[in-house]
């Protein structure tokens, strides 16, 4: 509507273009018959007369937060599974303790089920499920919060007894912190006879995480990873935390979600380990993920098993996508596959477009260095 003149919207509006220049005087804006108004001009005409701006708010179809921070609507929310990552300091027991609650959790009821290693799954205590991201913690946390989403609801900090706190330890600290995650310190080894827990207590005060049997907040749990000692307590734990939370998600909308990782397998292309945070996603979903999109083709859990559907807090690896994404990508389900195509043909144009003048940037360099 920009460049439209006083006439001409005289006309659309059934009014004496007289009235309009008095009404434009009023409110600041001196004009005549002939001449084109500018938008906001348009804008506070418009409003004078009780008129909605014509202007459809411009949204850049390649941006993906368009779609990701779409509103929610709180009535539809429901209790949704506590994503949990585990860190710590190298060595003192983070891939034991996953690997001990898989097996004995994961696996249980499941007779003959293969465990498959994806990058996040989830077991179930007390009829409630949790959700564990299986990545190396301190990437995860990194990559997701670089690209703005927070998949991780608590952070359980690994501590070996025998070793105390520790450079990462204190780096794990720092991340959950930053991200604003609540919590749980997992002492463990305990069973070893050099084991000192009360020292990594005494230690981690200095960190701000002092124990509530010392008058502070945060939760600490003596475990045996190797052994599964107190591994209940410390899913009692979780669930305790997450129950505060009040973790919610809206199952109904259409699927958001973030990738956890990602690979390109030889038969069946690229596969993707993705953690759905609102929604469901269903197989044959055109979806936009990063810079790649894709219809669903097929969806499984870390047991194997296909799935129809996948709602808020469940990871699933997923095919049908036009090349890997990176983890840390945003995935967002459309409504039709027309509308996935050309937002994710958008950004892949986009992101092409970036990495050229970053390459041209680098020859650049490279010139001036070479002088
Ligand atoms: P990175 O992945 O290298 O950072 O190490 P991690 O934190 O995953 O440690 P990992 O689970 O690989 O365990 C390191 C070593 O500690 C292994 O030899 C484990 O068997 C041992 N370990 C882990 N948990 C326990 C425990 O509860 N008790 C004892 N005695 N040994 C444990
Ligand atoms: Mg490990």
């Amino acid at each position: 509507s920009e460049g439209m003149t006083v006439a001409e919207i005289a006309k659309k509006l059934h009014r004496e273009p007289a009235e309009l220049i008095k009404k434009l005087f009023m409110i600041g804006v001196v004009a005549t018959q002939n001449q084109s108004l500018s938008k906001d001009a348009i804008e506070l005409l418009a409003a004078e007369y009780g008129i909605e701006s014509e202007e459809k708010v411009e949204v850049d179809i390649s941006d993906l937060d368009v779609y990701f921070n779409q509103e929610v609507d709180e009535s539809k929310l429901v209790e949704r599974p506590a994503v949990v990552t585990i860190m710590g300091h190298v060595d003192h027991g983070k891939t034991t303790l996953l690997d001990t609650l898989r097996n004995t959790k994961v696996s249980e009821g499941e007779a003959g089920g293969i465990t498959q290693h994806i990058g996040a799954y989830q077991i179930e205590k007390d009829g409630k499920k949790i959700t564990f991201l299986d990545t190396p913690g301190h990437a995860a946390f990194t990559t997701m919060r670089a690209r703005g989403a927070n998949v991780t609801d608590i952070a359980i900090i690994v501590v070996a007894a025998d070793d105390g706190v520790m450079p990462q330890t204190v780096e794990a600290i720092n991340h959950a912190k930053a991200a604003d995650v609540p919590i749980i310190v997992a002492v463990n080894k305990v069973d070893k006879p050099s084991a000192n827990p009360d020292r990594v207590m005494q230690e981690l005060t200095e960190y701000g995480l002092i124990p509530e049997a010392w008058g502070g907040d945060t939760i600490f749990v003596n475990i045996s990873a190797k052994f599964g000692q107190n591994l209940e307590e410390l899913l009692e734990m979780i669930l305790l935390v997450a129950e505060v939370q009040e973790l919610k998600a809206d199952p109904d909308r259409l699927a958001l979600g973030s990738v956890v990782e990602a690979r390109l397998d030889k038969s069946k292309g690229p596969i993707a380990t993705v953690l759905i945070q609102e929604g469901t996603l269903r197989v044959g979903d055109p979806v936009v993920v990063g810079t790649t999109h894709g219809r669903i083709r097929v969806m499984v859990n870390e047991k194997g098993r296909r799935l129809k559907t996948a709602g808020p807090s469940t990871p699933v690896e997923i095919t049908g996508l036009n090349t890997a994404p990176l983890a840390g990508d945003q995935l967002v389900a459309f409504e039709d596959e027309k509308t996935a195509r050309s937002v994710g043909e958008a950004r892949e144009k986009q992101a092409m477009a970036e990495q050229r003048t970053a390459t041209h940037r680098v020859t650049l360099d490279n010139l001036f260095s070479s002088l």
